[in-house]
């Protein structure tokens, strides 16, 4: 599969040496916490106080560069914005990843109070969740420096869409998982190909492991040692966002939180695209959601604290979110306390009625993540953060196949009778046996 285009960079050899691509467009890694810089290689801490590295661009250089016009002369999909991704140039190999739909969520909205509710649909992605952003430019850096192994530490839907990814540029991978997650995830890994290694314990206990054999094997873990350029991708949610709304920013954004990365890079995706002109810098509230029975961010912002307690043991049907020390926990308390937004701790009880709401009211079967994020978003409503004429975009990140049982959690199951939907008793194949049914 060739991607190539007229008028676009061509993948470009960046300089080991230097860490820096020719262009100039991108600086190489800086750490977080205390600024140093980092040559760009497969790196993730700050050799001088540990901190987390993420990508440094030159944003002048890529203002530029980068038009409305350029990037809508493009085909479809996260490399529209190219410049604003770590990676020399597309990649010659990899699946068709984001341009997911943003639909007008009017009977949803109405359900819960927001007269202009967006839902934007990433479980359109290739592996039906938003995960493959992140995995195509973690993979794409990877194929760069030369790795020959893919890795992840997932919760569910890594696992997928790092098996995927690696299927399509011809690389082994190996996700761990932990041992109790749902049987649909993986199955999911193992049909493209991947070795699933089911650790015992929470998804804490496979990240630890997971550090420790990426300290000792050249293996590219998508969420590890290529983390920064993993981080950078889910910035595409944001690009899409505001590409859709007509190059505007909404006033409110409802996204899910596990290790927050996702949460926090909609705003640095939003920074960037006002910083080189292409957005007006207006102000956008941050709502995030997470499960009660694993919110160690929620708990934080509840309490004003900045200091993120870890949930040791994870008692929730929403696995994707059940990340009990987040990566990024601190930054996105920041985000929804500076943006004026907030974080939600949402029962299962209400995940699940929210994932039947958006199914039965818009047509959209979404996993747990998406019904922790409907629901906080009706949390929010309620709690005046969000107003009722608030343009809304909530982000629905994975397919309710991937947790079929989800949607009925805290319900009875209720036999279809005439004029009650529901599962119908199995019945003769004849017309009579029918009506008889129907008219009993
Ligand atoms: C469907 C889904 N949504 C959201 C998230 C949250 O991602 P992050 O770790 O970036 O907060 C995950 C993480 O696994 C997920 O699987
Ligand atoms: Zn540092």
């Amino acid at each position: 599969m060739t991607t190539e285009l007229l008028g676009e960079p061509r993948a470009a050899q960046h300089d080991v040496q230097t860490g820096t691509l020719p262009d100039g467009r991108i600086l190489g890694l800086r750490c977080r916490s205390c600024g140093r810089p980092e040559p760009l290689g497969p790196s993730y801490v700050c050799a001088a106080c540990f901190g987390p590295l993420e990508v440094a661009y030159d944003l002048d250089v890529v203002r530029s560069t980068l038009s409305r016009a350029v990037i809508e002369a493009r085909p479809a999909g996260i490399w529209r914005y190219l410049e604003l991704l770590p990676v020399a140039g597309r990649p010659a190999r990899g699946l068709p990843v984001g341009s997911s739909p943003l639909l007008s969520a009017e009977r949803l909205g109405e359900a819960i109070g927001i007269e202009r509710l967006l839902i934007k649909d990433d479980s359109r992605n290739p592996t039906l969740s938003f995960k493959d952003r992140a995995v195509a430019v973690a993979v794409a850096r990877a194929v760069d420096f030369g790795m020959d192994t893919l890795a992840c530490a997932s919760t569910g839907n890594l696992a997928g869409a790092t098996a995927a990814a690696a299927a399509v540029v011809g690389l082994p991978a190996y996700v761990f998982v932990p041992a109790d997650l749902e049987p649909a995830k993986i199955e999911h890994a193992l049909a493209y190909g991947a070795t699933v290694v089911p650790i015992q314990g929470t998804y804490d206990d496979v990240n630890r492991l997971c550090l420790e054999i990426a300290d000792e094997r050249a293996w590219g873990f998508v969420n590890i040692n290529l983390r920064p350029f993993y981080a950078e991708g889910s910035k595409t949610l944001a690009f899409e966002i505001a590409e859709g709304l007509g190059w505007r920013l909404p006033d409110v954004v409802v996204a899910p939180i596990a290790s927050g990365a996702m949460f926090t890079k909609l705003a640095r995706g939003f920074d960037e695209l006002a910083a080189i002109g292409l957005v007006k810098r207006t102000p956008v509230r941050f709502v995030g959601g997470q499960a009660a029975g694993c919110s160690p961010v929620a708990s934080a912002f509840r309490s004003g604290s900045d200091i993120i307690e870890p949930v040791r043991t994870p008692d929730t049907i929403v696995r994707s979110l059940a990340i009990g020390n987040p990566a990024e926990g601190r930054q996105a308390v920041e985000l929804a306390s500076s943006s004026g937004g907030s974080i939600e701790a949402i029962p299962d009880e209400a995940t699940a009625q929210a994932i039947r709401r958006a199914a039965r009211l818009e047509g959209i079967y979404t996993e747990t993540a998406g019904g922790v994020t409907i629901a906080a978003a009706e949390a929010a409503r309620r709690r005046g953060i969000i107003r009722r004429d608030d343009e809304v975009v909530a982000l629905l990140t994975g397919n309710g196949l991937k947790t079929p049982e989800a949607f009925r959690f805290g319900t009875q199951p209720r036999p279809a009778e005439p004029g009650v939907a529901g599962l119908a008793p199995t019945i003769p194949a004849s017309f009579s046996a029918f009506e008889a049914w129907l008219d009993r």
